[in-house]
């Protein structure tokens, strides 16, 4: 089964993602790790040198080949892969979406002291990124609730999630 985790960037997708996926004795696979992988530039360098729709039909095109190719897999997806290009639809019918979800206020704080780079992110004062993430969130929270699964306030314990899925790796 694949096991889509989708939500806002810094959500925990990539954290949680990793521990859920040695727990059910899963490949674990990083979206925006893999197009980075296949590419031969960062996410960062991709937005900068080919724009970001280029970026969203990248994104499209390596979930395909994740939903062509993988069997048993936890996926941890960029905070905007459900966004575009029908890929919450495509997740939804190749295997089980679980949202993490978190308050605007929540994620911007953890945005805030994130060392990884994130593109849309660049520049931003903690007031802005407030606005940022709440603006967003706004707009995306209609594809994220189109989960079959989802995780208020996800702890970092990933027993948790791992218990809320049980029905679903059964039923699969
Ligand atoms: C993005 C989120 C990022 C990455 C890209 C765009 C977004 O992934 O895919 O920078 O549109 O929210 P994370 O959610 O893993 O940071």
């Amino acid at each position: 089964m694949l096991i889509f985790l989708i939500g806002f960037m810094g959500s925990g997708k990539t954290t949680l993602g990793r521990p859920l996926a040695s727990r059910l004795g899963y490949d674990f696979v990083d979206l925006d790790k893999a197009i980075e992988a296949g590419e031969g530039l960062t996410i960062g360098e991709i937005f900068a040198t080919r724009g970001e729709e280029r970026f969203r039909e990248l994104e499209r095109v390596y979930l395909q080949e994740i939903l062509s190719n993988k069997r048993d897999a936890v996926i941890s997806t960029g905070g905007g892969t459900p966004c575009f290009n029908g890929n919450m639809e495509a997740m939804n019918a190749g295997g089980v979406t679980v949202y993490l979800k978190l308050a605007p206020a929540m994620l911007a704080d953890r945005l805030a002291s994130a060392k990884v780079c994130r593109p849309l992110l660049a520049g931003k004062s903690p007031e802005e990124l407030l606005q940022y993430v709440s603006d967003t969130l706004a707009v995306r929270e209609a594809y994220y609730e189109q989960a079959n699964v989802v995780v208020a306030n996800p702890s970092r314990d990933v027993g948790r999630l791992a218990e809320v899925l049980k029905p679903y790796l059964i039923h699969f």
